[in-house]
């Protein structure tokens, strides 16, 4: 049994140049792993506190050295000692730590890096890597990646409102190939807007970020793009879509601030998608397509378009198995993005993944808009088996970082590997009706 015996923390910058923790997990055999805690900036309300000191005279207030203080000292002094291998017993002992619903005596971000810090720690020790350490099946699913290669909302000073506009390469015969295909088209994109007079400056998670005449116009884009870089639109290539409702919900209505100033009432949005939907067959993921306050509109959409498309919950869901719970019961999308600081432990994490999993809901692993050069995500897609990740477009360091350690998995696997492609894409697929 190796025991945790030092844990450290280190303020460090995210990709935004915002402060964050990297926690480092020392075991009693000198075993050390380092875990690096993401940030959101479309965040949904009832996610777990990320713990900023608020003291205007660092970063602005959002410098992490009180989480730090928590690291290093109350639950250092809590968990020295305890069986790194006990990931579950580790994780229900922070929660009680913390003592609040939401982690917000200690913070998130100081939770997180502890139990994921660990839980390197202890993959390392077992001479395994996360994703086999985590799970007890053996995992051999290569995710389908979603790239996300132009951006708006509030990851983009851009007049467009919704937040990401994601290839998915759904046709590809390996994870690799995938990325190849994602890769190319994310060049060929630039190459579009380029012709087009559009700037090529790229947004918080690496899409382009230009200013463009509607919200639907990166639709045309991407599809063009797709064909330029020599695929199918559809088959090779689909399109995923996170409008992040909840950023331009104002009571009760959907207002597009950023492009054409309407407003529009949840039945109008829905019909919006329906008609989308309807025009480009390529569509075939819509996540937070409502706001999170909008629960009718989530009910409304999920009836309207759920047996036909993948709706994805993050806002509405955080990441929060007893929130995900009621979701279902109350039959609110067919899948959740899954973030691991929205909670704020491995095993949270891993519960809601197996929640949507016996609930026949998909489940996408997720990055963060603020990222570091933490690749777990990749680890922990890969140990889902769900078959989904999305962690940004084919640049910035703290992206492809994700993707590329997905590559060295998908060696390490060799023939036992399998790409999921198709598999979601083909759950959801059906034509949408008039
Ligand atoms: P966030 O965005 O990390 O800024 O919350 C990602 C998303 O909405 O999926
Ligand atoms: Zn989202």
């Amino acid at each position: 049994m190796s025991e945790i015996a030092k844990i450290d923390a280190l303020e460090i910058l995210d990709s935004r140049g915002n402060p964050t923790l990297a926690v480092t997990a020392t075991l009693s055999n000198g075993v050390t792993a380092t875990a690096k805690v993401p940030s959101g900036a479309s965040t949904g309300k009832r996610e777990a506190v990320e713990l900023r000191d608020g003291d205007k005279s660092r970063y602005g207030g959002k410098g992490v050295l009180k989480a730090k203080g928590h690291v290093e000292g109350e639950i250092q002094k809590a968990i020295r000692g305890f069986d790194a291998n006990d990931q579950k017993g580790l994780d229900k002992k922070l929660c009680e730590l913390d003592g609040t619903p939401n982690k917000g005596r200690l913070g998130a971000n100081a939770i997180l890096g502890v139990s994921l810090a660990v839980a390197l720690a202890a993959a390392k020790d077992r001479g395994f890597p996360l994703y086999a350490s985590i799970v007890d099946e053996p995992a051999n699913l290569l995710p389908t990646p979603g790239l996300n290669v132009l951006n708006g909302g509030k990851h983009a000073d851009s007049n467009v409102d919704f937040q990401e506009f994601m290839i998915s390469p759904v046709g590809a015969p390996s994870f690799s190939e995938a990325l190849r295909a994602s890769a190319e088209t994310f060049h060929a994109l630039q190459r579009v807007l380029h012709k087009k007079g559009y700037s090529t400056g790229v947004g918080d998670e690496g899409g382009f970020a230009p200013q463009l005449k509607s919200n639907e116009e990166p639709v045309e884009l991407i599809l063009e793009a797709i064909q330029k870089a020599g695929y199918k639109p559809g088959k090779d290539i689909a399109i995923m879509l996170d409008p992040a409702a909840s950023e331009f919900f104002d009571e009760g209505k959907y207002v597009f601030a950023k492009s054409d100033k309407s407003r529009k009432s949840p039945v109008e949005m829905v019909a919006l998608y329906k008609s989308w939907l309807q025009k480009y067959p390529e569509i075939w993921s819509l996540e937070d397509g409502m706001a999170e306050d909008d629960h009718l509109g989530w009910i409304s959409i999920t009836k309207e378009l759920g047996d036909e498309i993948q709706l994805v919950g993050d806002d509405n869901f955080v990441t929060n198995p007893e929130i995900f719970h009621k979701g279902i019961e109350d039959g609110i999308a067919n899948a959740i993005l899954i973030k691991l600081n929205q909670i704020g432990t491995v095993t949270e994490t891993l519960d809601c993944i197996e929640m949507a999993r016996s609930n026949g809901y998909g489940a996408v692993i997720s990055h963060r808009s603020g990222e570091t050069d933490d690749t777990s995500i990749a680890d922990l897609a890969v140990a889902a088996g769900m078959g989904q990740i999305k962690t940004g477009s084919a640049c910035r360091g703290e992206r492809i970082a994700k993707y590329n350690r997905l590559l060295e998995i998908e060696r390490e696997l060799g023939s036992k590997g399998r790409y999921a492609g198709v598999s979601a894409y083909e759950r959801r697929k059906k034509p949408v009706k008039a």
